[in-house]
């Protein structure tokens, strides 16, 4: 590892999005790149964190000089991060599918030939960042992320709050603002002590000033 503030601390990070399969050559999953958890990641172990990174199927690759940890669905993902506990921070930037597809079997779905589309039943995902704050390996500093469209603030405060973590990284990503997607962020990080606006900056610059922040925290 590379020596640093955060030498001798182990972080786990989620990142990317989620795979719920539908049946063995189908699946359910959303847009994220893995992009933020993945600059997350780098910038921690820049600092000296043993970075344990569990990932979803992500379209950029994994940084070097953490371990990769790589899973497919939610309940996967929190598989991962319990055996990667105890730890002395999580964040959790992936992207996790909310549902997944209930009773998904090992044969493939096919036409009935009378028109009628298969039943797909959903059923709720674990919630890996509450289950992790509210758990008996709850990390020192746990950390969630945000995106929002409206009333950042007031939805970020209530979320740190209901997900029992120590900080939310917030930030608006309404069309227009060119975020989703984008290079840049403009987040606003929520503590116990209320609402810091960052200046709209690089997303790998995002990563390094959040990974000093835990580094304080940390030491
Ligand atoms: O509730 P929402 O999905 O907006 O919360 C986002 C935060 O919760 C992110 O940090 C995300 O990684 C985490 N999360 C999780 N497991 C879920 C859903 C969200 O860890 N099933």
């Amino acid at each position: 590892f590379a020596t640093g503030p955060l030498s001798g601390k182990r972080i786990v990070v989620t990142s990317g999005p989620t795979h719920e399969p539908i049946d063995p050559v189908r699946y359910i999953a959303n847009r994220s790149s893995g992009a933020q958890g993945t600059a997350l990641a780098a910038a921690l172990a820049d600092l000296g964190a043993e970075v344990i990174f569990v990932t979803g199927p992500a379209s950029v690759p994994p940084p070097d000089g953490v371990q990769v940890v790589a899973v497919e669905t939610a309940r996967q993902m929190q598989e991962a991060v319990t055996a990667a506990l105890p730890a002395d921070a999580a964040v959790f930037a992936a992207a996790v599918a909310d549902w997944r597809v209930a009773g998904a079997g090992d044969r493939k779905l096919k036409k009935d030939g009378t028109g009628a589309p298969p039943p797909l039943d959903l059923v709720e995902n674990p919630d890996i960042l509450a289950g992790v704050s509210k758990g008996p390996d709850r990390p020192g500093l746990v950390v969630g992320f945000a995106a929002e469209t409206h009333d950042v603030i007031a939805h970020a405060t209530a979320k740190r709050l209901r997900k029992g973590c120590d900080w939310i990284v917030a930030n608006d990503v309404s069309p227009g603002t060119g975020i989703m997607g984008g290079t840049e962020n403009a987040v606003t990080l929520i503590t116990e002590a209320g609402a810091e606006d960052w200046p709209r900056m690089g997303k790998a610059e995002v990563s390094a000033r959040l990974a000093r922040r835990m580094a304080e925290a940390l030491t």
